[in-house]
Formats: structure tokens, sequence, C-alpha cells
């Protein structure tokens, strides 16, 4: 039996932090065991809301995509691309804005938050509104199934439905089938990762660790994070369950250790200063590991150029198999 599709992007609009790798990457890690999986660095999506300075937009995509690598994305098994490089993408878009109705993207509460929100940056611009119908093409044109998605997305994954759904209704009979496959979205089961100051983290709060911040410097945050606020001397007791940087335990530090961790906290044996270094225990012989295929990968520009030459070549043949269809279906 053919395996079923993936199809899952981040945007290209900063660097990759701790709370990347846990609520997204380290999924595709084993979707793409089971999978035919297409993931990629959406930099138009980026350039939606970055368009007046979107000098770094490409820097972050390459970053990124050397990232996933350094984390394990095999690009033997997953097609590894950027968005840009296909603008098979942008074709479908077209096709797709077509069909959509303007009261499905005004709805969409995504949308209706980000911009009442985001101050700094302008989003009245076209682009920024039919973002989920970029994504709807982003995935349709693959035939995706299973999009692994964040909790903020499962609107605009409804509406990739509901536009593949209307695509097929309209113009489906054509070809006596269904044009597209309905996808559907996963629900990443994320982990709670909070930045230093004890918020989720996250670009825009500057609050992240980030997979290539060089190991002192993830020592100095991991040791300047913020704790129980309660616990304002060494010998209070604390609360774990109330304590941002257990949050970090809790990924990456054995259940054993963890007990005997909250223990400590709960009677004060232990104070935040020991803690925190029983975390970087673990963590850096991690980030260290991460950080020397990381460098590998820098120092081989070629090779990674050739996997995302390779990766986009891949991903432009199937998406022309599928324009060739819609443009069948649609008479043109
Ligand atoms: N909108 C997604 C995000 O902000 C990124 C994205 C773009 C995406 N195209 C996609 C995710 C297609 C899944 C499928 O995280
Ligand atoms: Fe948090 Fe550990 Fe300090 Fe307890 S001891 S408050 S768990 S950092």
């Amino acid at each position: 039996m053919a395996k079923k599709r993936v199809v899952s992007a981040m945007r290209s609009s900063g660097e990759l932090h701790l709370g990347h790798y846990f609520g997204a990457i380290k999924n595709w890690l084993n979707l793409q065991k089971e999978y035919d999986c297409f993931f990629f660095g959406a930099d138009w999506h980026a350039l939606t809301s970055d368009y007046k300075d979107p000098s770094k937009i490409n820097r972050y995509a390459l970053s990124n995509i050397k990232d996933c690598l350094s984390l394990g994305i095999d690009p033997e098994r997953v097609t590894l691309f950027i968005q840009s490089h296909v603008k098979e993408h942008a074709e479908l878009y077209l096709l797709l804005s077509m069909i959509t109705p303007l009261g499905w993207l005004e709805r969409n509460p995504t949308y209706k938050e980000q911009i009442s929100q985001i101050q700094n940056k302008d989003l009245s611009n076209l682009g920024f509104f039919s973002y989920p119908v970029l994504q709807a093409a982003d995935v349709l044109v693959y035939n995706g199934e299973i999009v692994p998605v964040g909790e903020d997305q499962v609107p605009h994954l409804e509406l990739s439905r509901e536009i593949a759904r209307r695509f097929n209704f309209l113009y489906g009979d054509v070809l006596q089938t269904a044009v597209f496959k309905e996808p559907q979205a996963e629900l990443t089961p994320t982990p709670k990762i909070p930045g230093i100051d004890g918020r989720k983290m996250s670009n825009s709060y500057g609050n992240a660790i980030f997979l290539s911040d060089p190991e002192k410097v993830v020592s100095e945050k991991v040791m300047k994070m913020m704790t129980d606020p309660a616990r304002k001397r060494r010998q209070d007791p604390g609360e774990p369950k109330l304590c941002p940087l257990f949050d970090l335990h809790e990924v990456f530090t054995e259940a054993s250790a963890q007990e005997e961790l909250a223990r400590g906290c709960r009677t004060a044996a232990i104070g935040c200063v020991d803690c925190k270094k029983e975390l970087l225990k673990r963590l850096l012989p991690w980030h260290d590991d991460f950080l020397k295929k990381r460098a590998d990968y820098e120092s081989h520009p070629k090779r990674v150029h050739d996997i995302i030459k390779n990766g986009s070549e891949k991903a432009r043949k199937e998406a022309s198999k599928t324009m060739e269809r819609v443009r069948e279906a649609i008479h043109l």
C-alpha cells in the first residue's frame, strides 16, 4: 500500500528555538519513518507579514533547513525544500483564490487574532489576508492527506478542506473524480516549552533559547531562567508545577531524576541553581551533538544546496502532476 502523504512547513520568519524542536520537528522525525513527507520552508508565507524587510527571509529559510537536517530530518526519506522554489504553489494559490469567498477569510479566527495582536507590522495587505489560501495550495498541490500543525493552525486547515471541497464540487465532475483529497490536521502533542521569562517560548517575546546559540549562551540563558516565583530564598520550598524551568526538565530529564528533583524542590533540599545545573547536564550534551552536526553542514554548503535542489525538483515533479489535473478540471 502506498504511504500516506504528509505535508508541513515552517514560516521562514526567524531562527529556530527549542519550542520549534519540541513543538514540530521532533514530531516530523517520527512521521518521516512512516509516511511520505513533504517538509518545506515557507518563505512566501514569511513575506506576507515581513514584506517591508525581506532581506533575512532567505537566510532564515536556509538556516531552518540546516537545523532540520542537523536534528535528523533525512533527505533520503523526506522531500525537503523551499516553497518559492516550486512556483506551482503560486499558480494553485491564484486559482484557489478565485473560488474562495471573502467571508471565509474574514471569519478566520487566527487572522482576526493576529490583526488585533500584532502591532509592529503592517498586515493590511492582500497577501496576509489570503495567507490560508496559499497554505491550502501548499497542501493540495501535493494532495497531502495529513498535516501536522499546532493548534493555531487548525482554522487554516479547516479552510484548506473547505476550499478542496468547493473545488471538487465546482470542477470535479469533469474528471469523474475528486481532484483534491481533503487534508486532515494532525494536532501535534506539544509539551509546554516556556522561554527564559516564563512565557511561551517565541521569537517575538525575545525569550527564546535558539538551537544556534553557542553553548555559553545556552548556559547563561538557563541560569537566568525564571523559576517558581514563590521561591524567593534558597530555604523556601518550591513547586515544580509552577516552575517554567521544570517544564524543561520534563522534556530533557529521565522520569526518576525528575521525581527526585521535584522532591528536592518541595523540601528545599536543593536550590534552583542546583536544579538548573542538573538540566544543563542533560541539555548541553544533546545541544553539543546538534551543534557539531550543524557546523558540519555549515562547512559543506554544496551538500545543503544539493539537498534543497533535489528536494525542490522532486516537489516540482509532484506539484506539476497535480497542476495538470487542475488545469484540465478548469478547462484551462
Ligand atoms: N502557516 C504555518 C505556520 O505558521 C506554516 C505553513 C505554511 C504550513 N504552509 C503550510 C503548515 C502548509 C502546514 C502546511 O506555522
Ligand atoms: Fe524550579 Fe527547580 Fe527551583 Fe524548584 S528547584 S523552583 S523546580 S528551578
